[in-house]
């Protein structure tokens, strides 16, 4: 209250002794300090909505603001973060001077491929990583960048991806598309010649993609609808490492007799499907999870093909629990086969 009373009677005096100066000069004073430091942000250019701290500054934080529209993104800026809003589409143009951006992540929000432009992120020659997931896409966007080496698609309603949608794409090397409603991709993934992350689970797959890039080491297909491989499958793969068909509807009929016969496969997840036999696999394989299955039968020759002193499997975990076997099924020459199981679960 005094305060308020000292600045009244400051103003009184400064308006009775000089009346040729403007009454309230401290005030245009104070305003003058206060348009200088707006001109130093906006000399920076950061759009209202958003914080683009000094410390960063190449960062533009909008997540979590319930906005609608993509905000101006200056052009000096590398990452763009604006994930957790409202945003429904994007507009043509939006990204044209952004041309810095490494970064988008537009995570969590109601993207509709309808409201998507055609060539929103066309322009962007720099794009490294790019988070689109949780969001309403029914399409993978078209002319993305081919300098992205990250994309992030999950959680969406993608149905179908077609031929030429990720076309040239040659540096692409993680895609995560789990958690859509894909049926099928009809030679989609043939030109991501630097693909080594496929990242499929939880749609609706029948088949394993045709023509997988030689570059791939890491293939998730747990939850769709597969119920075979076709002959050979893996042989066009030669990098593959890690292979997850957990939870689909494989059978023995569906699995030709070495094709998972492959010496670069570490890890094979056949877990919750139908198999009644142990596929063969290779004697490199280190992780098997078969848990789940109908399998009756305990075959050896399914990890070594002969029993000797030299010829052993490197698998180090097994899993069989949930099948029609107990330990008793198990003979006492697979301690030579599989010398480096500490035990198996049945
Ligand atoms: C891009 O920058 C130019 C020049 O600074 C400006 O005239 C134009 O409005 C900007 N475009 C967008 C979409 O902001
Ligand atoms: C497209 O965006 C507008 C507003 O930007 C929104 O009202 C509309 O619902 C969106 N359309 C769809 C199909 O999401
Ligand atoms: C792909 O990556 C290489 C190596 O990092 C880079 O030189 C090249 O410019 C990238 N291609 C595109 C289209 O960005
Ligand atoms: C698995 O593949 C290896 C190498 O190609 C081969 O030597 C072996 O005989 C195959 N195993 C079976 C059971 O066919
Ligand atoms: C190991 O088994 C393979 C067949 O699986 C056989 O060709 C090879 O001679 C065996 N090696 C030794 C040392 O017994």
């Amino acid at each position: 209250m005094s305060t308020v009373v000292v600045l009244l009677i400051i103003g009184i005096v400064d308006v009775s002794i000089s009346q040729q100066h403007s009454s309230f000069r401290w005030l245009s004073h104070l305003r003058g300090r206060w348009l200088n430091s707006r001109r130093q942000v906006d000399s920076m250019d950061c759009p209202l909505e958003c914080d683009c701290p000094l410390a960063y500054p190449t960062a533009m934080y909008c997540h979590g603001r319930n906005l609608q529209h993509v905000p101006y993104v200056p052009s000096h800026i590398k990452y763009a973060y604006l994930q957790h809003n409202q945003i429904t589409g994007i507009k043509d143009g939006v990204f044209d001077n952004a041309t810095s951006l490494v970064w988008i992540v537009f995570s969590y929000n109601q993207l509709n491929s309808n409201n998507v432009s055609n060539n929103v992120f066309g322009k962007l020659k720099n794009l490294n990583q790019l988070y689109l997931d949780h969001n309403e896409l029914s399409r993978v966007p078209q002319n993305l960048p081919r300098s992205i080496t990250k994309l992030q698609l999950s959680h969406n309603k993608i149905s179908k991806i077609l031929p030429n949608t990720l076309k040239g794409m040659s540096n692409l090397t993680i895609l995560q598309l789990q958690a859509n409603a894909i049926e099928d991709t009809i030679d989609a993934f043939k030109e991501l010649k630097s693909l080594t992350m496929l990242d499929m689970r939880k749609n609706k797959v029948k088949k394993i993609p045709d023509s997988l890039p030689e570059s791939l080491q890491q293939l998730y297909l747990e939850f769709n609808s597969i119920e075979s491989v076709p002959e050979g499958f893996f042989t066009l793969c030669p990098n593959l490492q890690f292979v997850r068909l957990a939870h689909n509807m494989l059978t023995d009929k569906g699995l030709p007799s070495n094709v998972f016969n492959i010496s670069t496969l570490i890890e094979l997840d056949l877990s919750f499907n139908k198999l009644e036999r142990i596929p063969v696999v290779s004697r490199n394989l280190e992780n098997l999870y078969l848990q789940a299955n109908k399998i009756k039968e305990f075959s050896l020759s399914s990890f070594c093909g002969t029993v000797n002193m030299e010829n052993f499997s490197m698998l180090k975990m097994l899993r069989l629990d949930a099948n029609g076997i107990s330990a008793k099924d198990i003979p006492a020459d697979a301690a030579y086969c599989l010398r480096h199981i500490a035990f198996i679960d049945v």
